[in-house]
């Protein structure tokens, strides 16, 4: 029998200070959360000083309860595993700092993590037969990117957003509609009140670049529908608009999939990342699956936001082939999928 391998891990690229400990890989034994979001939707949106200075004060409460939680001790963990970018620069450096103080202390290897290599990962963790190769479609607060899974830690990027990541969308449309933030939970709940047929915004298509997206169109074009209604005195209809600017998102989101695994005659396709937890994303991705044949995997949605669970099952992943970093890594707030610094 080989001996478990039991990774620490680390999160604190945005405004979630989590930490996890995973066992083999996909046994997560405890996943600890402390969400800032009440914090910053005063200001309307994640303000970096703010989540560092908290990544700070809960940063060693949480990784305590992940251990205790877990029932292990720091000096059973096989290996530390960080997200080291890409994020908000001050926010990922205390989680980096954390993991260094750590391994340097215990004498325990240290392995850096891409924050989407994490969000990828965390199919892997319900999903028990779940191997690559596979597509997954990352949509985060961030990034918006269709992946090719090739191996484990072995990725090509097929198709990129061009300019706003699909949940940053979600969150600008909220906030024009007075929804608040974060907009994606409250678009999401909201649309389900609305009429998706009532307005026809765009669905953007790139041509030459079939798999790229770009949602900066469609979100102009609730803002352009808002200061119309304005203009006319005719009262917004919020539910309608979150309803129809969903459709618009998802239906990109889905066909592009679709498209994708077509071509690469893939027959698995995941999706990942916080705009992952969209219930109206899941069940239209689940039935596009279905007619076409194709598996579809996705995490819950505790899985899908930011976690460390996620960041423990990739650093696994990371530790079997061998990647350790050293005392010099460093936070990289741009840091590419499939880059190694
Ligand atoms: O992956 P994540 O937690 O953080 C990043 O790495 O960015 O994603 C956060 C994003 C936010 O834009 C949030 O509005 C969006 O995910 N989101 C959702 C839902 N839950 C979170 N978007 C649509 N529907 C949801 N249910
Ligand atoms: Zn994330």
């Amino acid at each position: 029998m080989e001996e478990d391998i039991l990774i620490l891990a680390i999160e604190s690229s945005c405004d979630e200070t989590a930490a996890a400990v995973v066992r083999n890989g996909r046994e997560v034994l405890s996943n600890v959360i402390f969400t800032q979001i009440a914090l910053h939707t005063l200001y309307g949106g994640v303000v970096p000083e703010i989540a560092s200075r908290k990544h700070i004060e809960k940063m060693n409460q949480v990784i305590e309860a992940a251990l205790s939680e877990a029932g292990v001790t720091l000096d059973e963990i096989t290996a530390v595993g960080v997200t080291y970018g890409p994020g908000l620069v001050g926010a990922l450096l205390v989680g980096v700092a954390e993991a260094k103080a750590i391994c340097f202390a215990k004498k325990k290897p240290l392995v850096g993590v891409h924050h989407i290599e994490g969000h990828i990962s965390a199919n892997f963790i319900e999903n028990r037969d779940l191997e690559p190769p596979f597509l997954c479609l990352v949509v985060s607060g961030g990034h918006t990117h269709l992946v090719l899974v090739k191996d484990y830690g072995e990725y090509k990027i097929i198709g990129k957003t061009r300019d706003d990541a699909a949940g940053e969308a979600y969150d600008k449309v909220a906030r024009a509609i007075g929804l608040g933030y974060p907009g994606g939970p409250k678009i999401d709940q909201t649309a389900k009140e609305g009429n998706p047929d009532a307005i026809a915004f765009p669905r953007a298509v790139i041509e030459d670049a079939p798999y790229d997206f770009s949602f900066s169109g469609v979100k102009s074009a609730v803002l352009n529908h808002i200061n119309a209604c304005q203009m006319k005195g005719i009262p917004i209809q919020t539910a309608d608009i979150a309803a129809s600017f969903q459709a618009a998102v998802v239906e990109v989101l889905v066909t592009h999939s679709i498209q994708a695994a077509r071509e690469y005659e893939l027959d698995k396709l995941a999706i990942a990342g916080g705009v992952a937890a969209n219930s109206e994303l899941r069940s239209r991705m689940a039935a596009a699956c279905k007619e076409e044949g194709i598996q579809f995997y996705y995490p819950s949605p505790k899985l899908c936001t930011d976690n460390a669970a996620m960041i423990g099952t990739a650093a696994y992943y990371e530790y079997r082939k061998g990647v350790r970093h050293g005392w010099d890594l460093n936070a990289v707030p741009n840091l590419r999928l499939g880059e190694f610094r």
